[in-house]
């Protein structure tokens, strides 16, 4: 007999009306490397083709398949099946706009990343070739280069929660922090006087759940702490 996976999905359809629910499915498990995206991608191409969902790379680089999967975020295409509790409870990002079933809106997300200028910004003339860095410089930028920008980390922290029209959050601010700490980059006194604000910012109040929630490993509040430690040594 063939062993099932029992889950329990968020179902909602705003041009339908009507209240959301949550959907009970079973899939086949097809053995120890089967992942969660595996059985709602089974879920849509065999058991109910209106399940909607975000993916794409399936293999934890695109970060589009953020969930809320048995109430801690995580990427569906990189959590396997197997470790998790039955039924399998799988909700959209939390306090996100629902577009429709598991599908959030995240232009604010990305609003709000915009907002950093997350590119090299420079104002010396340009070498004859690259920028360089050294090997020192570059090992700088670990720990936040490695961010898909899935947003598990924002969507599960509560100051975002409550204040996430002001607030960056944590993945927009490992972000800043990337390029705060980049040599070659020569904004680095205006990035900080646009972070200094006790609402960009100083929202943040060590709870760390984002770096728990976060699927590569990182350590925004680490990256937080950095910003705000830059901004008192500039000051005295
Ligand atoms: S450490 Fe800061 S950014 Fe991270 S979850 Fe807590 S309040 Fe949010
Ligand atoms: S820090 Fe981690 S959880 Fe946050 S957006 Fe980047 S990869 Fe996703
Ligand atoms: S599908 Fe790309 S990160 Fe999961």
């Amino acid at each position: 007999m063939t062993e099932t996976i029992k889950l329990s999905v968020f179902r909602y359809d705003p041009e339908k009306g009507g209240k959301p629910s949550m959907q009970a499915y079973e899939v086949p498990f097809s053995g120890a490397g089967m992942k969660l995206l595996d059985a709602l991608n089974y879920i849509k191409w065999h058991l109910d083709g209106t399940l909607t969902y975000r993916r794409s790379c399936g293999e934890g680089v695109c970060g589009s398949d953020g969930l809320n999967i048995n109430g801690v975020n995580g990427l569906a295409c990189i959590t396997p099946i197997a470790g998790l509790k039955q039924p399998i409870h799988v909700r959209p990002l939390p306090s996100m706009e629902v577009i429709r079933d598991l599908v959030v809106d995240m232009d604010h997300f990305f609003d709000q990343y915009r907002q950093i200028k997350p590119w090299l910004q420079t104002y010396s003339p340009a070498p004859e070739h690259e920028r360089l860095q050294s090997p020192e410089e570059r090992a700088e930028l670990d720990g936040a280069y490695e961010c898909i920008m899935c947003g598990c980390c924002t969507t599960s922290c509560p100051s975002w929660w409550w204040n996430g029209d002001r607030f960056l959050g944590p993945a927009t601010l490992l972000q800043a922090d990337r390029w705060i700490k980049d040599s070659r980059d020569e904004a680095t006194g205006e990035r900080l006087d646009q972070l200094e604000d006790a609402f960009k910012l100083y929202r943040c109040h060590q709870i760390m759940n984002c770096m728990e929630a976060c699927p590569k490993g990182l350590n925004p509040t680490k990256a937080i702490n950095h910003i705000k430690r830059t901004l008192l040594n500039r000051k005295s």
